[in-house]
């Protein structure tokens, strides 16, 4: 029983040898952030949301869920820079609540990356649909969307494409080159500005009413959904090792990069909602829909073109982050080696990373984006818990730990930040809890056969 709740020592993995280099300064800890996050979400789910379920009111949606990630953000803080070691929730959490939880977070995790790398591949493979038909070309629709998501749709090619073309690139350990993400972050940005810019003098505010078309039930159902457009600020805290001043820059830069996004979410979503009624929003590609609709269509070819050099910085990001993670599960022996066998050339996990494109883009392949854009919110509201909770007990079992950051007013914030992401995810779907479930039930039974007894913690002597 005790084996269950087994730590790592915190201190312990402090004084491992270091083997990354420190390089990343805060301005480029801030581009991560905003490069992980500005996707699919805004590109894309924004307009489904606002014309199911939101109406102009989405912009409260985005509030509501952009609170619960500022206080879940605080926690990530306060972890990142008391714990400045890569690995993130997983990390945190084999510290903490002990190696159960740790594996269990960790396979819910692998969930939420490999799915939302499928999720956000949908929302590319949209725009680079619309900008290609800019240009007068058309994919046959049997090829251009999963069963379900589009008339005729069979298989999603251009998402399947993608997807391997990014794995193909990270297993041959092409660095993310810090210098190349920020250019394309700042492609993303313009294009965003450009949006609002442009769009704000098509705005007209008799659009905006009825606000709120499907109740405040609907704005909540709809905080759940748009939720997924903040993933990804996690991401940063996965890098903490790579980072100069990670006690100080951790904070600032997960902070920064979670305001920036909310504040542009909430300006995109208040233009959209403007130029055009909510609901003609149901379209695969909002964004740039709404330039066409009010005729301005060279400046939606330039939308297309910033979401689908966007939306691959998100891709990539995501590829690394699911490949990190496995590939520290499988280190600490809780999946198989297979996965953290690094490639003699390459020098990266080659197989693993393979394994995971494959997956992903089986998955992109086949099922919408609603559908998986829900399973990968409960995947990361369940992590965000649990994050949460464990900042509570961070303080109490570690005094002795004195983070740069911390937490105003702990166990109050924390608790409402647990209690948010609790009651955003009652909002999901059934079928969705159902997936959820069933999931988490076979990380526990591969846990108890396979996991506990390969731990590299059954060799030392449990804390
Ligand atoms: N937040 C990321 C996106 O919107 C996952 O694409």
């Amino acid at each position: 029983m005790k084996s269950l709740f087994r730590k790592k020592s915190v201190n312990t993995m402090l004084a491992q040898k270091k083997e990354l280099k420190r390089t990343l300064s805060l301005i480029d800890l801030i581009f991560l952030g905003v490069g992980c996050v500005i996707g699919t979400g805004i590109f894309v789910i924004t307009g489904v949301v606002a014309a199911e379920s939101a109406g102009p009111a989405i912009i409260i949606s985005f509030i509501l869920s952009g609170v619960a990630c500022v206080l879940v953000a605080l926690c990530y803080a306060e972890f990142s820079s008391a714990v400045p070691i890569s690995g993130s929730v997983y990390t945190y959490t084999y510290a903490t609540l002990g190696e159960v939880f740790a594996f269990l977070i960790g396979w819910d995790l692998m969930l939420e990356y490999v799915l939302a790398i499928s999720a956000v591949a949908t929302g590319w493979s949209a725009y680079f649909q619309s900008l290609i038909a800019g240009f007068g070309i058309h994919i046959p629709k049997l090829l251009s969307s999963a069963p379900g998501a589009g008339p005729g749709g069979i298989v999603n090619l251009p998402a399947v494409i993608i997807i391997l073309v990014i794995t193909a690139i990270v297993s041959k350990g092409v660095k993310e080159s810090t210098r190349f993400n920020n250019i394309m972050v700042i492609i993303k940005l313009i294009v965003i500005l450009i949006f609002i810019c442009a769009g704000i003098g098509y705005v007209k505010p008799e659009n905006w009413t009825p606000f709120m078309p499907f109740g405040f039930q609907g704005v909540v159902t709809s905080a759940a959904t748009v939720f997924f457009a903040y993933i990804g600020f996690d991401v940063i805290a996965t890098a903490s090792e790579e980072v100069k001043r990670p006690q100080r820059d951790m904070p600032i830069g997960i902070i920064t990069s979670l305001a920036i996004c909310t504040l542009l979410y909430m300006a995109v979503s208040l233009v959209l909602t403007g130029m055009i009624p909510y609901v003609h929003l149901d379209v695969a590609d909002p964004v740039s829909f709404a330039l066409k609709f009010v005729g301005e269509d060279r400046l939606a070819g330039l939308i297309s073109v910033g979401a689908v050099i966007g939306i691959t910085t998100v891709l990539l990001a995501l590829v690394y982050a699911q490949v990190r993670l496995s590939y520290a599960m499988a280190r600490d022996g809780l999946l198989p080696k297979l996965l953290s066998k690094v490639h003699r050339t390459y020098k990266t996990p080659f197989t693993n990373t393979w394994l995971t494109g494959f997956v992903a883009a089986g998955i992109a392949g086949f099922v919408d984006l609603t559908t998986l854009a829900h399973l990968v919110n409960m995947g990361t509201l369940a992590a965000f818990t649990l994050v949460s909770l464990a900042i509570i007990v961070l303080r109490r079992k570690h005094p002795e730990l004195k983070p740069a950051f911390r937490v105003p007013f702990v166990p109050v914030l924390p608790a409402v930040g647990a209690l948010l992401c609790i009651y955003l995810s009652i909002s999901l779907p059934g079928v969705t809890w159902i997936s959820f479930v069933i999931w988490i039930a076979v990380g526990t039974a591969v846990y108890f056969l396979y996991s506990k007894r390969h731990s590299h913690l059954n060799k030392e002597k449990s804390h």
